[in-house]
């Protein structure tokens, strides 16, 4: 199809399934920008450095079908790993510069080269005009942004806010492995991050850090990262380093490891 010539425009929502509201609403932001609205689903084995979270990670599709059938998602593109990387396909490597390895990036090897790789070949496969991703996913957004410039891709990114149970949970397809109990604990995250907006104004960067570091410890998490950067996760060395701060945790409970972020403060504030 030449897209082009018929004038019509694509959005493209790429997911790794056990769909959720987060995803359901960048498809709803597809449908009302584009003409057509795809949604993969692939659990892309390149961007995992850890086997076992690959192994365990949820695979829902009767159901994930379902969910885009009533979110009206016109096409599901539903790989299989040949078809993604055929026999023989070159991996590209893409400088990212120091990007890639901070914070996700030193915790988890490899894992934004695996996701830059999957993301590419999913754009050459669907020609889409705007790709939509989810700010949960921050540095994730802002390492596909570098990779659509470095590839000369002509898609524009759209990203939307992070979707969150009513006790504040981003949504993401980990929280299906969670326990009752480990469901419970898990707002804290949430909180946390609430905790370091709240307190901007009368605590020192340190003191914010290490007692949202506190609150997660005590609730069972074992921390990866609790930091506070600048729009572009540059490092601030106090809170008027920068007009824009973003908090962002990485926490594992019982090998669940989950991921959050805040805008924490902005120009308009
Ligand atoms: O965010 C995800 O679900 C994945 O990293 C993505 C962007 C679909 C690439 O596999």
């Amino acid at each position: 199809m030449d897209k082009k010539k018929e004038n019509i425009s694509i959005g493209f929502v790429p997911t790794m399934g056990a769909l959720h509201q987060g995803h359901i609403s960048l498809i709803s932001k597809s449908k009302t920008d584009n003409l057509l609205t795809v949604c993969s689903i692939f659990v892309n084995p390149t961007q995992f450095n850890n086997p076992d979270d690959f192994k365990k990670y949820p695979i829902t599709i009767e159901s994930d079908i379902e969910i885009l059938e009533a979110a009206g998602c016109d096409i599901l593109f539903l790989p299989q790993r040949e078809e993604v990387y055929p026999p023989g396909f070159i991996k590209t490597h893409y400088e990212l510069g120091g990007l890639e390895n901070i914070l996700e990036g030193s915790y988890r090897q490899g894992h934004f080269q695996g996701v830059c790789l999957v993301v590419e070949r999913l754009l050459n496969i669907i020609p889409c005009d705007i790709l939509y991703l989810g700010q949960k996913d921050y540095q994730q957004c802002m390492i596909i942004e570098k990779m659509t410039q470095l590839r000369n891709i002509n898609c524009s990114i759209k990203i939307s806010p992070t979707i969150r149970e009513k006790d504040g949970l981003a949504m993401s397809s980990r929280n299906s492995r969670l326990s009752n109990s480990e469901r419970t604990a898990a707002t804290i995250i949430y909180q946390a991050l609430i905790y370091m907006k709240s307190n901007l104004k009368n605590k020192s960067l340190d003191d914010l850090k290490n007692n949202a570091y506190q609150m997660l410890e005590e609730s069972g998490f074992e921390v990866d990262y609790i930091d506070i950067t600048d729009q572009h996760l540059g490092s601030v060395e106090n809170l008027n380093s920068s007009n824009t701060l973003v908090g962002l945790i990485a926490a594992t409970i019982n090998s669940i490891r989950l991921i959050d972020n805040m805008i924490l403060t902005n120009i308009d504030e």
